[in-house]
Protein backbone atom coordinates (compact mmCIF):
# COMPACT_ATOMS: atom_id res chain seq x y z
CA UNK A 1 0.00 0.00 0.00
CA UNK A 2 2.88 2.35 -0.51
CA UNK A 3 2.01 5.44 -1.91
CA UNK A 4 4.54 7.84 -3.88
CA UNK A 5 3.47 11.11 -1.69
CA UNK A 6 4.11 10.59 1.00
CA UNK A 7 5.97 12.55 3.83
CA UNK A 8 7.04 10.22 6.52
CA UNK A 9 9.19 6.98 6.26
CA UNK A 10 8.72 4.09 8.79
CA UNK A 11 4.94 3.52 8.12
CA UNK A 12 3.53 0.50 7.80
CA UNK A 13 0.01 -0.65 6.90
CA UNK A 14 -1.80 -2.36 9.09
CA UNK A 15 -4.69 -4.76 7.87
CA UNK A 16 -7.42 -4.93 10.16
CA UNK A 17 -9.55 -7.75 10.75
CA UNK A 18 -12.97 -6.64 9.53
CA UNK A 19 -12.26 -6.14 5.86
CA UNK A 20 -14.05 -4.62 3.11
CA UNK A 21 -15.56 -7.63 1.92
CA UNK A 22 -16.97 -8.79 5.01
CA UNK A 23 -18.87 -4.62 5.14
CA UNK A 24 -20.33 -5.29 1.60
CA UNK A 25 -21.47 -8.89 2.67
CA UNK A 26 -23.02 -6.88 6.12
CA UNK A 27 -24.60 -4.68 3.67
CA UNK A 28 -25.60 -6.40 0.52
CA UNK A 29 -23.95 -4.03 -1.67
CA UNK A 30 -20.44 -2.92 -2.98
CA UNK A 31 -18.70 0.36 -2.50
CA UNK A 32 -18.37 2.44 -4.97
CA UNK A 33 -18.26 6.12 -5.88
CA UNK A 34 -20.36 7.51 -8.47
CA UNK A 35 -18.21 11.05 -9.76
CA UNK A 36 -20.57 13.55 -11.17
CA UNK A 37 -18.67 16.34 -13.13
CA UNK A 38 -19.81 19.24 -14.99
CA UNK A 39 -20.91 23.12 -15.13
CA UNK A 40 -21.98 24.58 -12.20
CA UNK A 41 -26.23 24.68 -13.01
CA UNK A 42 -25.47 21.47 -14.59
CA UNK A 43 -27.81 19.55 -11.69
CA UNK A 44 -24.70 17.29 -10.23
CA UNK A 45 -26.42 18.58 -6.40
CA UNK A 46 -29.74 17.68 -7.86
CA UNK A 47 -29.32 14.13 -9.14
CA UNK A 48 -26.99 13.60 -6.21
CA UNK A 49 -29.90 14.61 -3.77
CA UNK A 50 -32.50 11.84 -6.10
CA UNK A 51 -30.11 9.48 -6.28
CA UNK A 52 -29.18 9.03 -2.74
CA UNK A 53 -33.50 9.26 -1.63
CA UNK A 54 -33.48 6.80 -4.49
CA UNK A 55 -30.88 4.14 -3.43
CA UNK A 56 -31.59 4.37 0.27
CA UNK A 57 -35.15 3.32 -0.23
CA UNK A 58 -33.51 0.11 -1.48
CA UNK A 59 -31.40 0.22 1.16
CA UNK A 60 -28.05 1.11 0.01
CA UNK A 61 -26.02 2.98 2.60
CA UNK A 62 -24.74 6.40 0.24
CA UNK A 63 -22.87 9.47 0.98
CA UNK A 64 -23.21 12.94 -0.52
CA UNK A 65 -20.15 14.40 -0.75
CA UNK A 66 -20.76 18.03 -2.82
CA UNK A 67 -18.51 21.04 -3.10
CA UNK A 68 -19.59 23.55 -1.25
CA UNK A 69 -20.20 21.35 1.74
CA UNK A 70 -16.48 19.92 1.77
CA UNK A 71 -15.32 23.49 1.12
CA UNK A 72 -16.86 25.04 4.41
CA UNK A 73 -14.87 22.03 6.33
CA UNK A 74 -12.31 19.24 5.25
CA UNK A 75 -11.33 21.86 2.30
CA UNK A 76 -11.73 25.08 3.82
CA UNK A 77 -8.68 26.27 3.21
CA UNK A 78 -8.38 25.58 -0.20
CA UNK A 79 -9.64 28.22 -2.73
CA UNK A 80 -10.03 27.96 -7.01
CA UNK A 81 -6.52 28.50 -8.18
CA UNK A 82 -5.68 25.35 -10.90
CA UNK A 83 -3.57 24.03 -7.34
CA UNK A 84 -6.46 24.61 -4.62
CA UNK A 85 -8.66 22.61 -7.20
CA UNK A 86 -6.59 19.75 -7.90
CA UNK A 87 -5.49 19.56 -4.21
CA UNK A 88 -9.59 19.78 -2.99
CA UNK A 89 -10.42 16.61 -5.59
CA UNK A 90 -7.20 14.65 -4.28
CA UNK A 91 -8.61 15.13 -0.69
CA UNK A 92 -12.35 14.39 -1.78
CA UNK A 93 -11.15 11.59 -4.49
CA UNK A 94 -9.04 10.18 -0.94
CA UNK A 95 -12.37 10.51 0.89
CA UNK A 96 -14.05 8.44 -1.15
CA UNK A 97 -11.60 5.88 -1.23
CA UNK A 98 -11.83 5.67 2.21
CA UNK A 99 -15.57 5.30 1.98
CA UNK A 100 -15.95 2.64 -0.71
CA UNK A 101 -13.92 0.51 1.10
CA UNK A 102 -15.99 0.63 4.31
CA UNK A 103 -18.71 -0.44 1.67
CA UNK A 104 -20.43 2.80 1.49
CA UNK A 105 -22.05 4.13 -2.05
CA UNK A 106 -20.55 7.34 -2.72
CA UNK A 107 -22.08 10.17 -4.57
CA UNK A 108 -19.24 13.36 -5.31
CA UNK A 109 -20.85 16.39 -6.75
CA UNK A 110 -18.21 18.09 -7.55
CA UNK A 111 -17.57 20.44 -11.14
CA UNK A 112 -14.12 18.55 -11.22
CA UNK A 113 -13.19 20.63 -14.23
CA UNK A 114 -9.63 18.92 -14.97
CA UNK A 115 -9.55 15.76 -16.59
CA UNK A 116 -6.38 14.87 -15.24
CA UNK A 117 -7.81 15.25 -11.41
CA UNK A 118 -10.90 13.27 -12.54
CA UNK A 119 -8.13 10.17 -13.55
CA UNK A 120 -5.83 10.59 -10.45
CA UNK A 121 -9.44 9.80 -8.62
CA UNK A 122 -10.20 7.13 -10.89
CA UNK A 123 -7.14 5.70 -10.63
CA UNK A 124 -7.14 5.58 -6.78
CA UNK A 125 -10.17 3.61 -6.83
CA UNK A 126 -10.43 -0.29 -7.25
CA UNK A 127 -11.41 -1.31 -11.25
CA UNK A 128 -15.02 -0.64 -11.47
CA UNK A 129 -15.84 0.82 -8.50
CA UNK A 130 -15.86 4.35 -10.08
CA UNK A 131 -18.09 5.77 -12.32
CA UNK A 132 -17.57 9.17 -14.11
CA UNK A 133 -20.63 10.24 -14.73
CA UNK A 134 -20.87 13.71 -17.11
CA UNK A 135 -23.40 16.01 -16.23
CA UNK A 136 -23.85 17.49 -19.57
CA UNK A 137 -25.47 21.09 -20.21
CA UNK A 138 -25.36 23.53 -22.53
CA UNK A 139 -23.34 26.53 -20.97
CA UNK A 140 -26.49 28.86 -22.00
CA UNK A 141 -29.10 26.48 -20.35
CA UNK A 142 -26.78 26.41 -17.09
CA UNK A 143 -26.69 30.25 -17.11
CA UNK A 144 -30.07 30.72 -17.64
CA UNK A 145 -30.85 28.39 -14.51
CA UNK A 146 -28.50 30.01 -12.55
CA UNK A 147 -29.62 28.79 -9.41
CA UNK A 148 -26.80 30.54 -7.10
CA UNK A 149 -26.91 33.68 -9.00
CA UNK A 150 -23.26 32.76 -9.51
CA UNK A 151 -23.14 33.23 -13.33
CA UNK A 152 -24.43 36.49 -13.22
CA UNK A 153 -21.77 37.60 -10.76
CA UNK A 154 -19.01 35.99 -12.75
CA UNK A 155 -20.22 37.63 -15.77
CA UNK A 156 -20.11 41.07 -14.12
CA UNK A 157 -16.22 40.08 -12.77
CA UNK A 158 -17.16 39.72 -9.75
CA UNK A 159 -15.70 35.99 -9.28
CA UNK A 160 -12.70 35.12 -10.81
CA UNK A 161 -11.77 31.85 -12.53
CA UNK A 162 -15.71 30.77 -13.06
CA UNK A 163 -15.67 27.56 -14.53
CA UNK A 164 -17.56 27.56 -18.18
CA UNK A 165 -16.76 31.63 -18.16
CA UNK A 166 -13.02 32.69 -17.14
CA UNK A 167 -11.73 28.78 -16.55
CA UNK A 168 -11.82 25.82 -18.48
CA UNK A 169 -14.23 22.57 -17.86
CA UNK A 170 -12.35 19.92 -19.75
CA UNK A 171 -15.08 17.73 -21.04
CA UNK A 172 -15.03 13.68 -19.75
CA UNK A 173 -13.54 11.80 -22.77
CA UNK A 174 -14.98 8.18 -22.18
CA UNK A 175 -17.38 8.70 -19.21
CA UNK A 176 -19.52 5.57 -17.53
CA UNK A 177 -22.76 7.92 -17.68
CA UNK A 178 -23.84 10.63 -20.24
CA UNK A 179 -26.91 12.56 -18.65
CA UNK A 180 -28.07 15.69 -20.66
CA UNK A 181 -29.76 17.17 -17.96
CA UNK A 182 -31.29 19.76 -20.65
CA UNK A 183 -33.14 16.89 -22.51
CA UNK A 184 -34.44 14.37 -19.24
CA UNK A 185 -35.84 14.89 -15.88
CA UNK A 186 -33.89 14.75 -12.86
CA UNK A 187 -35.66 11.71 -12.05
CA UNK A 188 -34.68 10.16 -15.77
CA UNK A 189 -31.16 11.00 -15.06
CA UNK A 190 -30.95 9.44 -11.64
CA UNK A 191 -32.50 6.08 -12.64
CA UNK A 192 -30.07 6.15 -15.80
CA UNK A 193 -27.15 6.13 -12.82
CA UNK A 194 -29.53 3.28 -10.86
CA UNK A 195 -29.32 1.37 -14.16
CA UNK A 196 -25.52 1.48 -14.84
CA UNK A 197 -25.21 0.51 -10.98
CA UNK A 198 -27.03 -2.49 -11.15
CA UNK A 199 -25.51 -3.46 -14.64
CA UNK A 200 -21.71 -3.40 -12.70
CA UNK A 201 -23.41 -5.35 -9.81
CA UNK A 202 -22.78 -2.95 -7.36
CA UNK A 203 -26.10 -2.90 -6.67
CA UNK A 204 -28.58 -5.94 -7.07
CA UNK A 205 -31.72 -5.41 -9.05
CA UNK A 206 -35.12 -5.03 -7.79
N1 LIG B 1 -32.54 17.16 -15.52
C1 LIG B 1 -32.12 17.96 -14.55
N2 LIG B 1 -31.21 17.51 -13.66
C2 LIG B 1 -30.77 18.30 -12.67
N3 LIG B 1 -31.15 19.58 -12.46
C3 LIG B 1 -32.08 20.09 -13.32
C4 LIG B 1 -32.57 19.32 -14.39
N4 LIG B 1 -33.44 20.07 -15.07
C5 LIG B 1 -33.48 21.26 -14.44
N5 LIG B 1 -32.66 21.30 -13.39
C6 LIG B 1 -32.46 22.45 -12.50
O1 LIG B 1 -31.11 22.91 -12.69
C7 LIG B 1 -30.58 23.40 -11.47
C8 LIG B 1 -29.32 22.63 -11.16
O2 LIG B 1 -28.73 23.16 -9.98
P1 LIG B 1 -27.72 22.33 -9.09
O3 LIG B 1 -27.51 23.13 -7.86
O4 LIG B 1 -28.16 20.92 -8.96
O5 LIG B 1 -26.40 22.39 -10.01
P2 LIG B 1 -24.92 21.96 -9.65
O6 LIG B 1 -24.42 21.22 -10.85
O7 LIG B 1 -24.89 21.24 -8.35
O8 LIG B 1 -24.15 23.35 -9.57
P3 LIG B 1 -22.88 23.78 -8.67
O9 LIG B 1 -21.66 23.21 -9.34
O10 LIG B 1 -22.89 25.27 -8.71
O11 LIG B 1 -23.08 23.26 -7.29
C9 LIG B 1 -31.64 23.22 -10.40
O12 LIG B 1 -32.34 24.43 -10.26
C10 LIG B 1 -32.55 22.12 -11.01
O13 LIG B 1 -33.87 22.21 -10.56
MG1 LIG C 1 -23.94 21.67 -6.53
Amino acid sequence: MKQDRTASSNLTWHHHGVGRSDREELLGHRGATVWLTGLSGSGKSTIADILSEMLHERGVLTAILDGDNIRHGLNIDLGFSPEDRKENIRRIAEVAKLFSSFGVLNILAFISPYREDRDFARSIQGEGDFLEVFVEVPLEVAEERDPKGLYRKARRGEIPSFTGISAPYEEPVSPEVILRTAEFSPEECAMKIIGALEGRGIIKGV
